[in-house]
């Protein structure tokens, strides 16, 4: 499509939506503004404080801002889950899987850099229309739910508001936000995939077997403690780890042998997944921060203690890819790591690494 800016009907700013018919049956031509249906949400700016406080505008674009963000948030995760459901599983996706998984880490740096603009107005600017917004909240932003759902955090590790989940609140009790909670809840969330995917890569690799094989006594012990079936089940019980066995062989086995090249898009995967969930973390960090600059220690607006709530919700419990993160654990050096004669040649490309 031509630049909508520089097409040579550039005088909408009606109602239509991209090129409805006028009564001739004429398609209009489109129009920046009509294309991006910038009327709708020019207009959608409704300063409640009176007399206007300078500053509500501001915080009113700059939480829209974010809105549209997470809503691409959303659109790049289910297209990623679903690129990486075994229905799907091609190779030639993994490239495309990473580049919108890089996409959302980006997305987040902004919105993490976002804040600053906010930051420019003061904690006394906002004071002076805080009571404006009455309940409103962040808290209710059924989008960022949404995004925790489908990224697949832990539900039985959220920060409980009054005894109960967040997704309880007074604000999600319409139908349409149930719905929605409960169509995400209902699909594989992108930990879910994830963990399908890289216990394949180590069934498809017999990787425990091989390495234990091949390894020398005590690396074998070491490593035997990690995937003793038993014990294993312990540490999911206590929910020290969330990926099942086979998904941790799978990921250590890209992690131990990413010089292979048949590993190298693999573990750039697994990189990028690490970084969407620090960014996201990030997130956490940063708005704890600017809301103690903003309101001390006052309650929040959405009910909850404010700043101690937010503090709660910083926590390594939240993140949805902990086990990825703290596979340097079991890290060896290049030296130590037996060479497990790959038959690369001999696996197709279904599956990423996965697949015979
Ligand atoms: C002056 C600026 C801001 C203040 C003072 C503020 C304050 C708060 C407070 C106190 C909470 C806890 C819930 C409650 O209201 O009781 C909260 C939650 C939240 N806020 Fe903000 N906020 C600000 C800006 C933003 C912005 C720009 C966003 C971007 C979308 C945002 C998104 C959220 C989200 C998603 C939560 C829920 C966090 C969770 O449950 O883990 N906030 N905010």
């Amino acid at each position: 499509m031509a630049c909508p800016v520089f097409s040579s009907k550039n005088t909408s700013g009606g109602e239509k939506g991209p090129s409805s018919p006028d009564e001739e049956g004429q398609e209009d031509p489109l129009t920046y503004h009509s294309y991006l249906q910038l009327d709708r949400i020019l207009d959608s700016q409704d300063m409640n404080c009176k007399p206007t406080v300078h500053d509500e505008h501001l915080f009113i674009v700059t939480h829209q801002a974010y809105e549209l963000w997470f809503q691409q948030i959303l659109y790049e995760t289910d297209s990623i889950t679903d690129m990486l459901s075994s229905k799907h599983w091609d190779e030639k996706n993994f490239l495309r899987i990473i580049s919108r998984l890089n996409r959302m880490v980006t997305i987040l740096k902004l919105c993490c850099n976002q804040f600053g603009v906010l930051e420019t107005m003061t904690p006394r600017d906002f004071v002076d229309f805080r009571n404006a917004l009455g309940t409103a909240s962040g808290f209710q932003s059924y989008q960022f739910r949404l995004i925790e759902i489908r990224f697949g955090i832990d539900e039985s590790k959220r920060v409980e508001h009054k005894g109960k989940s967040v997704l309880e609140l007074e604000a999600f009790r319409a139908d349409d936000e149930k719905v929605k909670f409960q169509k995400a809840q209902s699909k594989p969330s992108l930990h879910q995939r994830v963990d399908d995917w890289l216990s394949i890569a180590a069934e498809t690799y017999d990787f425990w077997n091989r390495f234990k094989n091949e390894a020398p006594e005590p690396l074998r012990t070491t490593f035997e403690e990690l995937f003793n079936e038993e014990r294993y089940k312990e540490s999911l019980r206590s929910g020290n780890r969330r990926f099942t066995c086979q998904a941790m062989q799978g990921a250590l086995m890209i992690s131990l042998y990413c010089d292979e090249p048949r590993f190298h898009v693999p573990f750039q995967l697994l990189q990028s997944l690490m970084d969407l969930d620090c960014q996201f973390m990030q997130f956490r960090y940063l708005h704890k921060d600017m809301v103690q600059r903003m309101i001390g220690s006052k309650m929040g607006s959405g009910g909850s203690s404010g700043y101690r709530y937010l503090q709660a919700a910083c926590n390594d419990k939240l993140k949805v890819f902990n086990d990825l993160l703290n596979l340097s654990t079991h890290l060896v050096s290049r030296a130590d790591t037996p060479p497990l004669s790959f038959d690369m040649e001999s696996l197709s490309s279904r599956g990423g690494c996965a697949g015979k």
